[in-house]
């Protein structure tokens, strides 16, 4: 980010109004009530909404270049139709949703750094249905091209049984057994809630796939033995050290002789001040878990060799994530 002068400043403080517009059209679901056109008070009555405040957004939007308008009537840019008409198979609004919910998470920051305490619910992503839902479901949306991309990189050798602790909506799970014809299994480990929506994410495909989903807690179970591959994805930052450290533990007791642990996470430099991405996100996991933060290969590499894992190194695999991965020698 290169701030040169205080119109930069301006524009920096300035940006989460474009934000909160977005954000607030994709809790309302306006892009779906939209996706014929409509006029302010056709989408004020079908959405109970006030018409004043309602054409004020509408018309940011439009600005925003979100929404076309014409002759009195709003409809959706291509990029809005593709991915925010809820109903149609590429909607991925469950994210932008997602992130509306960590807002409140983010307006406590100055009273974090001041050490008040905070509410209860910021000890959770996704307490609630709909907020565990938006999350789950959020994570599928970010990794519908992420993650065959990722998996295509990891140049696996033949592996029979993968165990993809936290794979949440299954997108991994579904990714590896496509990649790897080899996979006889692939457990996917995460909270009861969790699986329920993998499945249901998942649906006919899963069913159809030897996907064994296990419901259970990292925290207090045992994550089995006899995997070849361990895949933990995006689930370090919200853990603190010794969280990160029980579950490589808990990794390589999983893993046979030789099999691979693999990390794949948003990953600082070794000082902790960058990529940017990371480094915004470690403040994200600070709001919202408190414990959380990123990581960097170096931190992680290290307790993976703690635990007796070899052959430990870091990969990039996509412009924003790397893994790092070990050997149970
Ligand atoms: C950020 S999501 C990552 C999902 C997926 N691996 C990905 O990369 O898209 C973190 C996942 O960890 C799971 N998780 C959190 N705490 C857990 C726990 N104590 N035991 C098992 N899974 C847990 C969540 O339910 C969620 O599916």
């Amino acid at each position: 980010m290169d701030f040169v002068t205080f119109k930069d400043l301006m524009r920096l403080s300035h940006g989460f109004q474009a934000a909160r517009v977005f954000l607030s059209a994709v809790e309302l679901d306006l892009f779906t009530a939209l996706q014929n056109g409509g006029t302010v008070s056709q989408l004020a009555e079908q959405r109970h909404l006030s018409p004043r405040p309602l054409t004020l957004t509408l018309n940011a939007l439009v600005a925003m270049g979100l929404l076309h308008h014409e002759n009195g009537m709003y409809r959706n840019a291509p990029i809005v139709e593709e991915n925010l008409v809820m109903g149609k198979g590429g909607y991925r609004g469950h994210i932008f949703r997602h992130i509306s919910h960590c807002w409140p998470a983010w307006s406590s920051l100055s009273d974090v750094l001041a050490g008040k305490e905070q509410a209860p619910e910021r000890d959770s992503l996704g307490q609630g249905d709909v907020r565990n839902r938006d999350f789950i479901l959020g994570m599928e949306n970010v990794t519908r091209e992420l993650a065959p991309y990722v998996v295509d990189t990891l140049a696996l050798e033949n592996p029979a049984v993968l165990l993809d602790v936290g794979g949440g909506p299954g997108t991994y799970a579904e990714a590896f057994l496509r990649r790897y014809p080899s996979l006889k299994e692939v457990r996917v480990f995460d909270l009861p809630e969790t699986v329920a929506l993998g499945k249901e994410n998942l649906g006919d495909r899963g069913q159809q796939a030897p996907i064994r989903w296990i419901a259970g807690d990292f925290f207090r179970d045992s994550l089995g033995s006899g995997t070849d591959i361990v895949w933990m994805s995006q689930v370090f930052h919200s853990l603190d050290e010794a969280g990160c450290r029980m579950l490589i533990g808990k990794a390589f007791d999983a893993l046979n002789r030789n099999g691979e642990l693999i990390v794949h996470e948003f990953l600082l430099d070794d000082d902790r001040t960058g990529p940017l991405r990371p480094a915004l996100f470690a403040v994200h996991m600070l709001v919202l878990t408190g414990v959380g933060r990123t990581y960097s290969g170096g931190e992680l590499g290290r307790w993976m060799e703690e635990a007796g894992f070899t052959r430990v190194r870091v990969e990039k695999v996509s412009d924003d994530t790397s893994v790092v991965r070990g050997i149970k020698s």
